[in-house]
């Protein structure tokens, strides 16, 4: 036997720039669970860990799919009948487009890091927002292109701060990220906003990536696309099953691209990458089908328990000294901010409050926010009672943790 070598195996320096805090913190979760307290995930937006269900009917899509035996490879960029429903649901929501430029994808997740591999090169710039998905800037650090934030701004609703963006482009830029509805923030833009963002990537000639995850999880109802304001526009938009449709763990997801002939070339290099992973998830595609073409009165009720979760999430963290929130108006997720005093940061509040009460959120720094400026994510999916108890410890919490600083 050779001499065995003792040092490490060196992993790729890219690694090191992608960072996922919404699981990374999961680490200090379990090392609280391991030492006896009991820990309340509010870490991780999946509705079906906090006890809603995936509709019966796409249950029993898949359920029929993998009794039929559709259970090999299916067509790299999707089923043909999957594919078409996306294309009509486009098509219902103003982005008119064939099912030629529909690929199906594990989950919106995919679709982003197809799009973005697709876009840019190592150094070119892509507009995101901050705060952000984190998705975004971790496969922007593994490519070795740079994320180039623009403000969105609590004191305005977290509306994105158009001039910013405007500010920001350069020749390097390759890209502009909205995600509408927003996570983390709970955001939805009104439609001068929209279409100002839509206006931009048309005339700079810059892709817009409409992240549309949560776009039937708006309060008042669902949210049309993006590229409504210009379906000639150079936009790209993405979701998937996880949400609006309760079924996350299915991967079962979809990128569109926008009908203009300017994106010809990028569908093209997304079918070229999307070949190299052979499909996404087979089976779950026949529940994209049913999904679309389907009954969604689930959306009513889910919508429902959303909007009363949001409004006593807002006015219980209110009603806390050195707490103010943003009331969301979308989705499952609010940022509130709590007043740090000088030389303490987020990830010191968010920890303080996992090690005092097993409470789980992510600080705001996992979205691109400013240590300093105190921001965590909440993920209001826990019944209305649960919410209640939490929010008495962060409270409680609060109030200490303050106090034992000075503030
Ligand atoms: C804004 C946003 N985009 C994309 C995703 C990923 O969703 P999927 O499960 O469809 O990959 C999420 C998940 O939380 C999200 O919040």
């Amino acid at each position: 036997m050779p001499p065995r070598t003792t040092t490490s195996i060196p992993v790729a320096s890219r690694i090191g720039g992608f960072v996922y805090a919404i699981r990374n913190i999961v680490a200090e979760a379990k090392r609280v669970e391991a030492a006896g307290t009991q820990v309340r995930y509010l870490n991780i937006g999946d509705p079906i860990t906090f006890g809603f269900q995936t509709p019966p009917h796409l249950v029993e899509a898949v359920e029929r799919a993998l009794a039929d035996g559709h259970n090999g490879y299916a067509p790299s960029v999707g089923i043909a009948a999957a594919r078409e429903a996306v294309a009509d649901e486009c098509a219902r929501r103003g982005m008119p487009l064939s099912a030629d430029r529909v690929i199906l994808t594990s989950g919106t997740s995919e679709g982003i890091e197809l799009a973005l591999t697709a876009l840019a090169e190592a150094g070119d710039e892509v507009l995101v927002p901050v705060p952000t998905y984190p998705l975004y800037t971790a496969v922007l650090a593994k490519i070795g292109a740079r994320a180039v934030f623009y403000r969105t701004d609590a004191s305005r609703g977290w509306l994105p701060d158009l001039d910013h963006v405007r500010s920001l482009i350069t020749p390097a830029t390759r890209a502009l990220v909205a995600i509408d509805p927003n996570n983390p923030t709970g955001a939805v833009y009104p439609p001068d906003v929209r279409r100002a963002l839509v206006d931009l990537a048309e005339e700079h000639g810059i892709p817009l990536l409409a992240d549309e995850v949560y776009a039937d999880l708006a309060f008042d109802g669902p949210v049309k696309a993006i590229a409504m304001h210009n379906p000639d526009a150079p936009v790209i938009t993405f979701s998937s099953l996880s949400k609006a449709y309760l079924a996350p763990g299915w991967r079962a997801g979809w990128m569109a691209v926008g009908r203009t002939e300017r994106l010809d070339d990028v569908l093209a290099a997304v079918k070229k990458l999307a070949d190299g992973r052979l499909c996404a998830t087979g089976p779950m595609e026949y529940a994209i089908t049913a999904a679309l073409n389907g009954d969604r009165t689930h959306q009513d009720a889910f919508r429902t328990a959303l909007r009363t979760r949001a409004e006593l999430t807002t006015s219980r963290l209110r009603a806390i000294e050195g707490i103010s929130v943003v009331a969301p108006t979308a989705a499952f997720y609010a940022m509130p901010k709590v007043s740090l005093p000088p030389g303490v940061t987020d990830e010191d509040y968010v920890l303080g409050l996992l090690r005092a009460t097993g409470v789980l959120c992510v600080y705001g720094s996992g979205f691109g926010a400013k240590p300093a400026d105190g921001f965590f994510r909440i993920v209001f999916l826990a019944s209305p009672d649960d919410l209640g108890s939490i929010y008495d410890d962060i409270g409680r919490f609060t109030a200490t943790f303050l106090s034992d600083r000075g503030a």
